[in-house]
């Protein structure tokens, strides 16, 4: 079935000096652990030290954004050949905040995807509902226009190339998680869609990750639900401890649950 996958966004936190023992914390705490894929994506600041770091070991390296141009006259941008030649496998695209704070739109993080594909990239394609939104019953309407925008001209054997993260825009940074029943609504919704969207094999392929407020104490009842495949972790990745011990209970749940 699918592996679980554990994802750190580590924001903009993280100069040289607290990556790199983060980043070696996380390796080390992690030598045994089977089972899980886990990618850590550091500000582009610190991707060449922190791939220096995971290079040989299971860890895999991700940035948390790209421009959708291979290159090109777009000061201060990033384009995706570059995140690949740092040996990075994942990229996050449309997270909230980028929607938010940025003004990304939808079309704009579709190019991104679509960029991402093209280069060797696995996008982790992000999707969520605001408070209001839940509260006037449009989580479906909000996630599935984000989901159809985002993989807008998207062929249907390159799906399988995606990875989606359902993050509920009220239990980012909150504390406040999803339940795992609200979460595990939202995800059985998307891979329907998907399903429409490309195929029943490649949908049942695809990994749906949640996130928000995803910590030691709520990982293991997340991922035991089993449309939650895995967690997409801000705060908590800024901790090796505490991002080893999600890890850790993700992929013992998912075992369980493979079971
Ligand atoms: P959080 O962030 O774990 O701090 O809630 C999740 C995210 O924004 O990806």
């Amino acid at each position: 079935m699918r592996t679980p996958l554990c994802v750190g966004n580590w924001k903009m936190y993280g100069t040289l000096a607290e990556a790199r023992p983060l980043a070696t914390g996380v390796r080390d705490g992690l030598r045994r652990v089977k089972d899980v894929q886990v990618v850590l994506c550091p500000p582009f600041t610190a991707l060449a030290a922190v791939g220096e770091i995971v290079a040989g070991s299971s860890l895999a390296l991700g940035a948390q954004n790209c421009h959708p141009e291979p290159s090109g006259a777009y000061t201060g941008e990033v384009a995706p050949p570059m995140l690949a030649e740092l040996g990075c496998r994942y990229v996050i695209l449309g997270h909230s905040e980028r929607r938010r704070e940025m003004g990304e739109s939808d079309e704009l993080i579709n190019r991104k995807v679509r960029s991402a594909l093209t280069h060797g990239l696995t996008p982790i394609l992000c999707v969520g509902e605001t408070a209001e939104e839940r509260r006037q019953g449009l989580t479906f309407t909000t996630v599935e226009g984000q989901l159809r925008a985002g993989l807008a001209e998207v062929a249907a054997e390159a799906m399988a190339g995606v990875v989606l993260a359902y993050e509920p825009v009220w239990a980012i940074g909150t504390g406040a998680n999803a339940t795992p029943a609200q979460a595990g609504e939202v995800h059985g919704y998307l891979r329907g869609l998907l399903s429409e969207l490309s195929s029943k094999d490649v949908a049942s392929s695809i990994r749906i990750v949640y996130g928000g407020s995803v910590k030691p104490e709520n990982a293991e009842v997340l991922a035991a639900e089993g449309e939650i495949d895995g967690a997409l972790v801000g705060g908590a990745s800024l901790n090796a401890q505490a991002f080893v011990t999600i890890v850790k209970k993700t992929a013992h749940a998912g075992a369980v649950r493979g079971n």
